[in-house]
Order: structure tokens, then C-alpha cells, then sequence
């Protein structure tokens, strides 16, 4: 994984709002800080808002799912690069043990993605730049608890961004969510997954939402999550390529993150997993390598 100090001179933070899919394609911008001024200023009325270092802090995103494992990290992540951090949770209490320390950049607010696109448009409110979702449904009695959280809950959360105009969407998702076009249907994991609900189903239904909804989006694909550190380097490749692997949560939050800060992530869905003897890349290098496509 980079390390902070490393990422910490590097931060990139594009004005995800207004950063509309024909500039994303067209236009080389350039990832440095410096030349997004530049950027700025070129797009004209597109751009409304100036970015400076000053601003850099105020950047908000909007993480859904925050307590969770990957969740947490991505949360703790986008603290350490200089983000304020909305983070959305069911149970605010347990969130202020589960995350940071008191951080002035830090804010919970109480967002269950199953109470409708209103409610979450709220908290959202209009001082977030991008959501990130990492939400997943808890396992339970309710068997409709995957549809309920991993399809609508996300399209949810894509209508609230809409209501408010945030034009930046980043999903946790998996791979083998489209497993039976992979011929993957006989994929232990495949049948293991959609055992509980059609959780792969329910993934893909919000995957398709989310592109065909116009909002600039990422969609990251991990193989099975761990928790340890990453032990080897990130591996990316294009939408129903890999049906094995895995990945620590540390390599999903940080791809999530760094997804926020390069526009060849724009309109993408990636899929990774890591691999001890695979070669270290740059996010440019990683994202850039995948080709957009849209659905048929
Ligand atoms: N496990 C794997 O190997 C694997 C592999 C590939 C992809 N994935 C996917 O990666 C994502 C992250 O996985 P993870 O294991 O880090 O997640 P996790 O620890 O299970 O966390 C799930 C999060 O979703 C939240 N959540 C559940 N229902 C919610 C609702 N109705 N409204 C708002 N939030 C809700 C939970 O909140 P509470 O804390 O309040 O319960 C928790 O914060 C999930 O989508 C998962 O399906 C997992």
C-alpha cells in the first residue's frame, strides 16, 4: 500500500459535482493539484467552484455503510488525505465507539439506506461532493435483507444523490455479481453468495441502476475481503474477468479513495483482488488500463 506520506503530497481532489462525462472523456486533465486550478479555470461555466489548498479540507464525502469493516477504512482513509468525512450509519451511538476518535473532520449522522431516498437526500445534505457505499446486509432472519439493502437501498442512495446533485457515486460491489453470463453459475462462491437472498443478484440490479442513472460512477469489484494488511499488490481488471481472489480491506478502501482523485475511474467498473507476485502500479496506470463500456 502507498504510504501516507507518500499519497499525503499527492492528493487529488477534482470537483466531483460538476465534472460531467463528456470533460471526463475529453479533456487530459491533468491529476496535480496545481494543474486542477488550471483545469478549473478552462471549464468555465461547468466548473463553479475554485479549488485551492486552502479548500482542500472542506472536500466532504459522504460514506455510506461507515461502520463497517471497509466501511471504517475508508472512512479513516479519507481523514488521514485531508477529507471531511460525513459518515452515515444505522446506530450512531456504536458508530462513535467503531470510528475515529473525536475529529473535527469527522461527522455521523444516522442514515439506514432502506428508509427511502428523502431521508437520505437529507442527511447528504448539500455539502457533499461524492458518496462512497460500502454498505451490505447484515445476515439475519430477513431473507429479503440483501434486496432490500444491497439492490434498493443502494438505488436509494443514487436518488438521494440525484435530489441533491451530487454527480459522483462510488459502489463496494463484487466480483462474480454477473457469475451466470461469466458461465460461473456452478462457481462455489457464486451459489454460496445467492444462497442468502440473490445477494450477487441483488448487487448486479444496483450496479445496473447506478449506470444508467448519468451519475459519474465507480463501481469496485473486490475478490473476498480480509482484514490483515495487504500482502501483495493491487490487481485490476475489467467487469466479469475474475471469479477468484481476494483482497485486504485496507487495498478495497484504498481504491475507493483514490477513485475519488483520478478521472480514468470515472464511468468504470473494476474488479480486484491482490496478488503477492503482481507488479506495483499507479492508480493512473491501474484505472487508465480499463476501458469504459456501457451497457447493452
Ligand atoms: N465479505 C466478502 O468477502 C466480500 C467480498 C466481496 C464484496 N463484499 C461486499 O463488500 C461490501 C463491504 O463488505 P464488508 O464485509 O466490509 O461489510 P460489513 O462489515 O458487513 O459492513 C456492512 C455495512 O453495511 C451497513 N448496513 C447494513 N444494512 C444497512 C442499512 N439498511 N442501512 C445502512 N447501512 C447498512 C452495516 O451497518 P451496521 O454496522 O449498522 O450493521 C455496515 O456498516 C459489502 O457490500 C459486501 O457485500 C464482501
Amino acid at each position: 500500500m502507498t504510504s501516507m506520506a507518500a499519497t499525503l503530497t499527492t492528493v487529488r481532489i477534482p470537483t466531483f459535482r460538476n465534472l460531467r462525462r463528456s470533460h471526463a472523456h475529453q479533456r487530459p486533465v491533468n491529476k496535480h493539484f496545481n494543474s486542477l486550478l488550471t483545469f478549473a479555470k478552462m471549464e468555465g461555466s461547468e466548473i463553479t467552484e475554485q479549488v485551492d489548498e486552502d479548500s482542500r479540507a472542506k472536500k466532504k464525502i459522504f460514506v455510506a455503510g461507515a461502520t463497517g469493516s471497509t466501511g471504517k477504512r475508508i472512512v479513516e482513509q479519507l481523514l488521514a488525505k485531508g477529507f471531511a468525512v460525513k459518515a452515515g450509519v444505522r446506530d450512531v451511538e456504536k458508530a462513535r465507539t467503531t470510528l475515529s476518535s473525536p475529529n473535527p473532520s469527522l461527522q455521523i449522522v444516522k442514515a439506514d439506506v432502506t428508509e427511502g431516498s428523502d431521508k437520505l437526500a437529507q442527511v447528504i445534505g448539500d455539502d457533499s461532493e461524492a458518496v462512497i457505499c460500502a454498505t451490505g446486509f447484515r445476515p439475519g432472519w430477513d431473507l429479503l435483507a440483501p434486496w432490500k439493502v444491497d439492490n434498493f437501498g443502494t438505488v436509494n442512495l443514487v436518488e438521494a444523490c440525484r435530489k441533491r446533485n451530487v454527480n459522483r457515486f462510488i459502489l463496494i460491489s463484487s466480483i462474480l455479481v454477473n457469475g451466470a453470463a461469466m458461465g460461473q453459475l456452478l462457481n462455489p462462491a457464486y451459489i454460496f453468495l445467492n444462497v442468502f437472498g440473490l445477494t450477487l443478484v441483488a448487487k448486479l440490479q444496483a450496479e445496473n441502476y447506478i449506470r444508467k442513472s448519468g451519475i459519474n460512477y465507480t463501481i469496485i469489484r473486490p475478490g473476498g475481503l480480509r482484514n490483515d494488511p495487504p500482502t501483495g499488490n493491487v490487481v485490476m481488471e475489467p467487469e466479469d474477468t475474475l471469479y477468484a481472489g481476494s483482497i485486504s480491506r485496507d487495498q478495497v478502501a484504498e481504491v475507493a479513495v483514490e477513485a475519488l482523485a483520478y478521472p480514468e475511474a470515472s464511468y468504470k467498473v473494476v474488479e480486484i483482488v491482490s496478488r503477492p507476485d503482481a507488479p506495483k502500479r499507479s492508480y493512473h496506470d491501474l484505472f487508465g488500463s480499463i476501458r469504459q463500456r456501457s451497457l447493452d
